[in-house]
């Protein structure tokens, strides 16, 4: 691989400090593939944000850093077929999904490729078919751009056949600019994406993960019951979003709030502090939705069995003392994060009160997982 190439300088600041992070994007190109004929299929989970990533600049930047948990069950399995064709002036792709073409995704993967080309150069000269299905209901609200992008991504890798320490942070520099929330799916169970003091190595260019000896082990079993309370498409799709942080009038507010709420949660996550998780964990969630509230224009994500769902998780957690709290990713619906030692109350609850706020009473148990995988 080469490894001259151009540096880009980054400069996030906070009040406090000033973090630089200089990064050789060049170790990303891989301009010496010229050819390339095979089929890859991996699958990649989907992850939910506890420091929210809500505003971006440049291309797929974060304006903050976020962490998650990466989950599970709902993943995402896309298979490539790659083979060589004679140069021409388009990316040449087919896109599947479940089956059946997706003229209407066609835009976004083209944009996609286009991006990564750089990182990539020799897509131009190939044509991908690609085949992808999820675990989870395409109707059940749950945004699926973050395990489908890390899957395509993790199958781009894998196809260029890297297999040295730069495959996962190459994995997740693409998904990222695929959509910013997958560059923290490739790795589990907690991902940290942006430039912060508090992790070693973080990036804004690709998400790294916690080593095992950073966070409490109440955390490696931790559980993500999924409220489904509305299944529609969203009003405002995350995009926009990202885009009304740019003039927002809380922005800089909110994005010194995220960094240090990073450092927080980080020695939270180590000390293994329940309720200084929860606080912050449901600080954030309603942070999210206070920007979508205050900015403009203005809009409501949240439903009122949202608003029910957040109530009865307060008057739970006071009258059982029970370490449950919730998350709210763009949209209705709400995760539902425990500890596996108290799953069994928690889920009785859960199954017996909450289940009546949901759209048919739909509700996926989750738990934090690994990241993308070969299948
Ligand atoms: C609220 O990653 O979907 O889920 O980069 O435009 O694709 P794009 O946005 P996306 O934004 C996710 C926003 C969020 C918070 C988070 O996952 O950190």
């Amino acid at each position: 691989m080469k490894k001259k190439g151009f540096t880009k300088v980054l400069k996030n600041f906070t009040s406090e400090t000033s973090i630089f992070v200089i990064m050789n994007l060049s170790i990303f190109k891989t301009n010496c593939i010229n050819s390339i004929q095979t089929q890859v299929t991996w699958q990649a989970p989907s992850n939910i944000a506890l420091i929210k990533y809500w505003g971006k600049h440049g291309e797929q930047l974060p304006k903050n850093p976020s962490l998650s948990f990466t989950l599970s069950s709902c993943i995402s399995t896309t298979a490539l077929d790659i083979n060589p064709i004679s140069k021409g002036t388009n990316i040449s792709f087919d896109f599947y999904f479940e089956g059946q073409s997706k003229p209407e995704f066609h835009s976004k993967i083209e944009v996609f490729f286009k991006r990564i080309l750089p990182y990539c150069p020799w897509i131009a000269n190939h044509h991908i078919t690609i085949n992808s299905q999820n675990s989870f209901p395409h109707s059940s609200g749950i945004a699926s751009s973050g395990s489908s992008m890390a899957a395509l991504a993790s199958c781009l890798v894998a196809a260029e056949e890297l297999f040295d320490d730069h495959a996962d942070q190459k994995a997740s520099f693409l998904a990222r600019l695929g959509s910013g929330s997958a560059a923290r799916s490739i790795n589990g169970p907690i991902t940290v994406w942006g430039a912060t003091e508090s992790v070693k190595e973080s990036s804004d260019f690709f998400a790294v993960p916690l080593s095992e000896s950073d966070y409490h082990p109440i955390f490696n079993t931790y559980c993500d019951a999924i409220l489904i309370i509305d299944q529609g498409q969203k009003k405002v799709s995350s995009t926009q979003g990202h885009r009304l942080m740019e003039n927002h009038p809380f922005g800089v507010a909110r994005f010194k709030q995220a960094f240090q709420n990073m450092v927080n949660l980080i020695k939270i996550l180590e000390e293994g502090d329940l309720d200084a998780f929860i606080s912050i964990v449901e600080t954030e969630a309603l942070t999210l939705h206070a920007m979508m509230m205050t900015g403009s224009p203005n809009y409501i994500l949240m439903h009122p069995n949202t608003m029910e769902v957040i109530q009865s998780v307060w008057n739970f957690r006071q009258e059982t003392k029970l370490p449950v709290c919730f998350t709210l990713d763009a949209g209705a619906n709400v995760h539902l994060l425990y500890p596996q030692k108290d799953a069994f109350q928690i889920e009785d609850w859960i199954d017996h009160k909450l289940k009546a706020f949901c759209r048919e009473g739909k509700i996926i148990k989750d738990k934090v997982g690994r990241g993308a995988k070969k299948v």
